[in-house]
């Protein structure tokens, strides 16, 4: 078994975003694909142990923001580095409202998705789900192989320092600082 092999497969990377009685949660995803044109659909495949799992759950629904080859590594790494579980990751970034739900500013699109089915794995919920609402916007979206040949390592750098100027942050006793949210 070639794992690498896997990585042939053409996928995006998305960020997702959600919410629950905690607020808005999200994570950063490659497994997501249209399943139907019409009616437009998606298939999500999301791990149990994300808050983003568990929002998508209680809430039924999640916005996807196509992202582009030109965002900020920070979003990769905020949005797919660390967990809801420990901070506000929408406060850290721009982003707009849509059937209330967060989207990234400057998306190649953005999606506003109701699940219909899920389907558990052993280790991920298959969200099936119906698209409500959805807008084309600009630039080349990423791809998974994108990230991982050019952004990886500016994705890394990129976490370090935002780490490294939250933890300054919170020493120093500014607000709102990445506040734990349980
Ligand atoms: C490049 C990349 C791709 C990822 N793809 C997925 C994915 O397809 N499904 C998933 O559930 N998690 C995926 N993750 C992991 C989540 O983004 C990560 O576990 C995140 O911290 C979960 O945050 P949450 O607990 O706030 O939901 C990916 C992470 C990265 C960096």
């Amino acid at each position: 078994m070639d794992d690498k092999a896997l990585f042939a497969i053409s996928c995006g990377l998305y960020v997702v975003g959600t919410h629950c009685e905690e607020g808005f949660s999200g994570c950063i995803v490659d497994a997501l694909i249209q399943s139907t044109a019409f009616p437009a659909t998606v298939i999500l495949c999301s791990q149990h142990q994300t808050r983003t799992n568990g929002c998508i759950k209680a809430s039924g629904q999640f916005s996807v923001s196509v992202l582009r080859e030109d965002v900020d590594p920070l979003v990769v790494a905020l949005f797919g580095f660390q967990s809801s579980r420990h901070i506000q990751k929408w406060n850290h970034i721009p982003h707009l409202l849509r059937g209330g739900l967060p989207v990234l500013h400057n998306t190649a699109a953005w999606y506003v998705c109701n699940v219909v089915h899920t389907l558990e794995l052993a280790t991920h919920s298959m969200f099936h789900c119906e698209v409500r609402e959805s807008e084309m916007g600009e630039g080349v979206p990423l791809t998974y192989g994108h990230y991982r040949e050019h952004m990886k390592t500016a994705t890394v750098a990129a976490f370090q320092a935002f780490k490294k100027a939250q933890a300054a942050a919170l020493a120093a006793g500014a607000e709102g600082a990445g506040q734990p949210i349980g």
